[in-house]
């Protein structure tokens, strides 16, 4: 059994993505056991809660300083005792401990096909806003592996989705994660929870073949 913990901020639309797909049969052999959330008014804790997964709020405005919240964050993982973690719309930067511990066990979901329009404030909203902002005729969302530089690890699935003339941020935002991350995030999980995925000696992933 894959042990999950999902990290999120806001809405939870990709952590209900993952709930559903469990819930549908689409991910074997795999159970989120809890979820963490840097906002305590996180709708994402909600939808745990409906789901009957455990959901822990780690604010940073509970601790003093940062490495206070990120020992805590860090704690609240290993508690977990997770396989994967999962960054679900997760939008503070993860420590470099967490990290640590959890080497190449961690995914992230990138409204964008990076490498484009992704790294320092290239998040939510404003990846579409840059986007529109370029031009760019085709955009989409990668789930890659977290490292400690931002967007940066391996990239293990990427879906292309269309811009379209007239294209609001929102309105893109809204296709973008229709078309790509709620079936993205879902398949990388279960790709891992199948062992069917390698990370090779230049951080090349390679997925075998079911
Ligand atoms: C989405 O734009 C997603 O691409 C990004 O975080 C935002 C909110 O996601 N990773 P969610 O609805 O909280 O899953």
């Amino acid at each position: 059994m894959l042990r999950v913990a999902v990290c999120v901020s806001g809405g939870g639309t990709n952590l209900q993505a993952i709930i559903d797909a469990l819930r549908d049969g689409k991910i074997a052999n795999t159970q989120i056991v809890r979820v963490i959330s840097n906002n305590r008014n996180a709708y994402a804790l909600e939808r745990a809660k409906a789901a009957g997964i455990e959901g822990v709020c780690v604010s940073p405005r509970d601790y003093e300083n940062r490495d206070l919240f990120n020992d805590a964050l860090l704690a609240c993982l290993k508690e977990a005792d997770p396989d994967l973690i999962v960054l679900a719309g997760f939008m503070v930067a993860v420590p470099a401990c967490v990290i640590a511990e959890f080497r190449d066990k961690i995914i992230n979901i990138h409204p964008a096909l990076i490498p484009s329009f992704c790294g320092k404030g290239y998040y939510g909203l404003h990846v579409h806003e840059k986007v529109l902002a370029r031009g760019a005729k085709v955009t989409g969302a990668t789930v890659h592996f977290v490292d400690e530089d931002l967007d940066h690890g391996p990239i293990l699935l990427q879906k292309a989705v269309e811009v379209r003339e007239g294209d609001t941020p929102e309105v893109l935002q809204r296709r973008v994660m229709e078309e790509a991350e709620w079936i993205l995030l879902p398949s990388a999980i279960s790709l891992i929870a199948q062992g069917r995925v390698t990370i090779d000696d230049n951080r090349i992933t390679h997925i075998k073949e079911s």
